[in-house]
């Protein structure tokens, strides 16, 4: 006799059940969409390198706090067009070094040509994914995130990856947007997924330990330091 419908489905329906419970949740979809447009490497490179941009004003100061020193290994995770890549690598020295990874290859073409016009040996492009940086495990001194967190789609896994790839004792520098209703214009608001608050609070629950926060020279980002246990 044929089972009950709901006895031969049941199976699927528990292994779907079980996709659902260990499938990482996707919280901003769409968000890195116009990286991958024809030209984004030109494009972008005006706008994450303009004086418009707070991070793009106060780059030394930035770099310059985050305590680097020759022989250091630095993720520039979300690397971009570059903007830090090169300084870092220059604070690194020839016995250092920086792996910028990004998930876009016009960004990584693009750091690749400024390297090699700058002379400077000592930094790789690596190509990760939306969930994991691809690094190889406790091989990074320093991973540094500036406005990349709300571009991360799958926030646990990739920190996750990103802990990971930090030595233990390694530090973790997050740099992102304040999100604040009444303070924060419209456009933000709507392109930042998170508040400070909720950031902190993921990236604890990923696995790493606060260490300070450096207050008082950026308005519209905040800089928290963390560390791999
Ligand atoms: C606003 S840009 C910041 C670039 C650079 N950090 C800077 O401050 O100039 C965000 C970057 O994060 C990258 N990104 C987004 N999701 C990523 C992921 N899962 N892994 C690595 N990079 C990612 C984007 O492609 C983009 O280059």
């Amino acid at each position: 006799m044929a089972r009950p419908l709901f006895r031969r489905l049941r199976p699927l329906l528990l292994l779907a059940l079980l996709g659902c419970a260990s499938a990482p949740q996707r919280l901003r979809p769409g968000v890195n969409d116009r990286y991958f447009d024809p030209d984004a490497a030109e494009t972008w490179t005006a706008v994450f390198e303009g004086e418009s941009r707070e991070v793009f004003r106060h780059r030394e100061a930035i770099v310059a706090r985050l305590g680097l020193s020759p022989g250091m290994v630095v993720g520039d995770i979300g690397a971009g067009t570059g903007l830090f890549t090169l300084p870092i690598a220059r604070a690194v020295g020839e016995t250092g070094h920086v792996q910028a990874v990004d998930i876009v290859p016009e960004f990584l073409a693009r750091i690749d040509a400024r390297v090699r016009e700058a002379g400077l040996a000592n930094v790789e492009t690596v190509l990760g994914t939306e969930q994991a940086t691809t690094l190889a495990g406790d091989s990074l001194d320093l991973a540094f995130l500036c406005n990349v967190y709300h571009h991360i789609e799958y926030p646990d896994p990739y920190m996750r990856s990103v802990l990971g790839a930090l030595r233990p004792g390694g530090t973790l520098v997050v740099i992102d947007f304040e999100r604040i209703e009444g303070v924060t214009s419209p456009p933000m608001l709507k392109h930042v997924r998170a508040p400070k608050e909720t950031v902190l609070e993921e990236i604890l629950a990923s696995g790493f330990e606060l260490v300070r926060e450096e207050e008082g020279f950026l308005q519209e980002n905040y800089y928290l330091v963390f560390r791999r246990p």
